[in-house]
């Protein structure tokens, strides 16, 4: 894909619906009683990766247009073949929770990048409260042998990860007695949110400790997903950085627990507000206006600590929007992002450094000089969909064309991407 420099962007969008919500909402589905209809489904090929396993599974389930209609009271049975999760490890992570409270073995597998990334995170609290699971050596194809019997646990995340975190508590749904997740940091809490909007009792503890109260059987509602707010972040930053734009974002999720990175863009002189905030289903859903241009003076320039786990997919991005703030700024406490689609940390700084800006690399961060003219170069994906999409926001506001190798990968996530940004960008 090769991308051209950008005056502004103009225009008003709707998104698809958010990925993590709608993974979710779809595993909710199959196991709720009666049917659920759920509107505004995420178009990501992850989340497609999430519906077909659940079919090999034996769910029946409609797709017409943004609907995804899961019908009557279905029961999960043994798939006849390894359930194939792509490039998502959502569904690879959370699918796991659900079958290991089943009787029977699945085998989840994954393309190249999941099958490199770790599942010990998972294979601990799972095989703690009495699945048994096998992999090759803490990583996919993991081999799940389900119990009805499961036992709620107390259990302690190593890591901040929402993943984690639903695995065990999907796996909660089919245990006896309660399932408390204990976290360090806050991470997004779409299982917690959604479970309640389903009936199923979840209390959030002062100590921001989670219980799941009781298995028990939940009915089926209808649902409609918020748009994506992870995909929004690119239209809000590019918007941002070219002086003279106005842009609307309808009905995008809000959750806090997501939203973080809206008050970090305009604490760096981002012009950007919410507006029309509704409430569908527990989630928070509303309009972002984003207004171009940089003003202000920047007082804190480092992201780090507690408020990573809730900026974790935007952080490629905040490190090429701070390419652009006054004297820089600095990421830290972000290990994590070595191990997700792509090692995150070298490719945006790799990809940094080839458009001229002057980066440093840390084992746990990155610090990224400001403000500095980014050039036209060529990037590399490495097949990472926000790598892709961070990228062809800096082409945006670079010097000269850029092209975004294995562009493809944008799909993963966000289909529509290209074909969005060139309806609003002005040349
Ligand atoms: C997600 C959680 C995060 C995030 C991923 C989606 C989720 O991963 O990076 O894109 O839907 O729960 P971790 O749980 O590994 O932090």
């Amino acid at each position: 894909m090769r991308i051209k420099p950008a005056h502004f962007l103009n225009g008003r969008l709707r998104l698809p619906g958010d990925k993590s919500i709608s993974h979710r909402a779809a595993l909710i589905a199959a196991l709720a009683n009666g049917s659920t209809e759920i509107s505004n489904f995420s178009t990501a090929a992850d989340c497609a990766s999430t519906l077909s396993c659940l079919r090999e599974l034996g769910i029946s389930i409609e797709r017409n247009d943004d609907k995804v209609v899961f019908t009557d009271s279905q029961e999960l049975v043994a798939p006849r073949r390894p359930l194939d999760c792509g490039n998502s490890g959502s569904t690879l992570r959370i699918l796991a929770g659900v079958l290991a409270g089943h009787d029977f073995t699945a085998e989840l597998v994954g393309d190249e990048s999941l099958s490199s990334r770790p599942m010990r995170r998972i294979i601990e609290p799972l095989e703690m409260m009495g699945a048994k699971i096998e992999s090759t050596d803490g990583k996919a194809p993991l081999k799940i042998h389900g119990s009805s019997q499961l036992k709620g646990i107390t259990y302690k995340l190593p890591v901040a990860s929402a993943q984690v975190k639903s695995a065990v508590l999907f796996a909660g749904l089919n245990a006896t007695g309660r399932t408390t997740v204990i976290e360090t940091s806050p991470s997004r809490d779409h299982t917690e949110r959604l479970f309640n909007a389903f009936g199923i009792p979840v209390t959030t503890n002062a100590d921001r400790s989670v219980t799941l109260y009781s298995r028990g059987r939940f009915v089926g509602l209808p649902i409609t997903i918020p748009g994506d707010i992870s995909s929004a972040a690119y239209f809000v930053a590019a918007a941002m950085l070219l002086p003279g734009s106005q842009l609307t974002i309808e009905g995008v999720g809000l959750n806090p627990t997501r939203a973080a990175f809206l008050s970090v863009l305009s604490s760096w002189g981002g012009d950007i507000s919410t507006t029309d905030m509704q409430f569908e289903r527990n989630e928070p859903h509303g309009t972002i206006n984003v207004r171009g241009g940089l003003s202000g003076t920047v007082i804190d320039r480092t992201l780090s600590g507690a408020m990573i786990p809730s900026l974790i997919d935007e952080l490629p991005l905040l490190a090429v929007v701070g390419s652009q703030i006054e004297r820089g700024i600095q990421i830290r406490d972000a290990a994590e992002l070595r191990l997700k689609e792509s090692d995150r940390l070298a490719t945006t700084a790799a990809n940094l450094r080839a458009m001229g800006a002057e980066v440093e690399e840390f084992e746990d961060g990155i610090a990224v000089s400001g403000p500095i003219q980014l050039y036209g170069a060529a990037i590399d994906s490495h097949g990472d969909h926000r790598i892709a999409m961070a990228f062809s926001v800096a082409a945006l506001i670079a010097k000269g064309e850029t092209e975004i190798g294995g562009a493809e990968c944008v799909a993963i996530s966000f289909p529509e991407f290209f074909t969005l940004l060139e309806s609003v960008a002005q040349r």
